[in-house]
């Protein structure tokens, strides 16, 4: 039987932020188009300098997880470690037919998109799917080129949010369907195919608050592969601001393939949109545990100053185990600030 991290019920109360490209289209951040009734609203966040992924918290008050949770995505997923749901855990039904909204956030680009998944008994809402580049997480330390999230509210609570994540290796096969040829497209039809051919429209929405309609799309490929794969499940945050956690993350075992020239396309647009990884779950904050080493340093530059003599400095702060904590209350100890571990 099914038991995992997305059957509890986990509110996220108070995570709106017009910060939060990661909920883009849900109830918690619905989609807002800017005055001129075309481009659609850019977030405030990036992955770059000053607003990037080190200093997010710094941006909106109400980031502050980003900086100080302990249970933050994306991480390295250990394999052996990690729950896995059993095939057929995970049933998607995305309809035919729709006309898809594809568009350029500037932190990422998006397909609206409406379907419904079952986790387990529970149902959730597809809302959109949207590109990282190079992936988010990690499998046993290694990344892949493309991450893409499918972002989900639950039916019966719109502030439950679970994300089915796939990871893409680059192929030297074309990955695109060839709307122009009847004959390419039936023999190379796979679950790659949709993330692939969606790309194969982003040059239509070069700039950050374009956006553009897409021909319908025939998801069966996906949706029949997702039923028969086996996913990493854990309880984590969302990767970009306010990085609420809470999120039910589910991450395919079995990469996607994108050809080359797809990937590099996509990159163009995209460049780079991918939060480092985060500590492992209920460890230090690496925020804080950088913080931490920062006070250290200065703490030692003062007693210098001052001439005295101190016992000599604790090492590096730890980040696995039991010697986090330790080092912790050391740290605490010495230089009079709390710590919320
Ligand atoms: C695709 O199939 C349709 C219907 O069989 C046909 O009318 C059309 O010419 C075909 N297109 C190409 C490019 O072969
Ligand atoms: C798509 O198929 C058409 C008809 O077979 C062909 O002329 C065209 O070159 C193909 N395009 C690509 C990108 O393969
Ligand atoms: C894309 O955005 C740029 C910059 O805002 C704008 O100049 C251009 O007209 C937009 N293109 C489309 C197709 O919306």
């Amino acid at each position: 039987m099914y038991t995992t991290p997305f059957l509890a019920a986990i509110a996220l109360t108070n995570i709106y932020s017009t910060s939060a490209s990661c909920l883009h289209n849900t109830n918690l951040h619905p989609r807002a188009v800017e005055e001129d009734g075309k481009s659609v609203k850019v977030p405030n966040f990036g992955y770059q300098g000053n607003v990037g992924p080190t200093n997010w918290q710094a941006i909106d008050a109400e980031n502050a997880q980003c900086a100080a949770g302990l249970n933050q995505s994306p991480i390295d997923i250990k394999v052996a470690e990690t729950a896995k749901t059993k095939p057929g855990d995970v049933r998607m039904d995305i309809p035919a037919g729709q006309t898809l909204t594809f568009e350029n956030l500037g932190t990422n680009v998006e397909v609206l998109v409406e379907g419904t998944t079952t986790l387990g008994e529970k149902k959730f809402k597809l809302k959109q799917f949207h590109y990282h580049t190079p992936s988010e997480h990690k499998i046993d330390g290694e990344y892949f080129p493309v991450e893409v999230h499918m972002v989900h509210e639950a039916e019966d609570n719109p502030n439950e949010i679970a994300v089915v994540g796939m990871l893409f290796q680059l192929t030297s096969e074309p990955t695109t369907t060839n709307t122009s040829s009847n004959s390419s497209s039936s023999s190379s039809t796979s679950a790659s195919t949709i993330f692939s051919t969606v790309l194969s429209s982003i040059s239509s929405i070069p700039d950050p608050g374009n956006t553009t309609s897409l021909p319908p799309l025939d998801f069966s490929a996906l949706t029949s592969t997702m039923a028969t794969t086996s996913f990493f499940s854990y309880t984590g945050s969302l990767t970009t601001p306010p990085c609420s956690e809470g999120v039910n993350f589910l991450v395919a075992t079995e990469p996607l393939g994108m050809a080359v020239d797809t990937f590099n396309a996509m990159k163009k647009v995209v460049k780079f949109n991918s939060r480092f990884a985060q500590n492992a779950l209920g460890e230090p904050n690496l925020l804080q545990v950088s913080r931490l080493g920062l006070e250290r340093v200065e703490a030692q530059r003062w007693t210098v100053r001052q001439g005295v003599d101190v016992v000599p400095m604790p090492p590096p702060p730890a980040v696995e185990g039991e010697e986090a904590g330790r080092e912790t209350v050391l740290l605490v100890v010495h230089s009079k600030r709390e710590f919320r571990a």
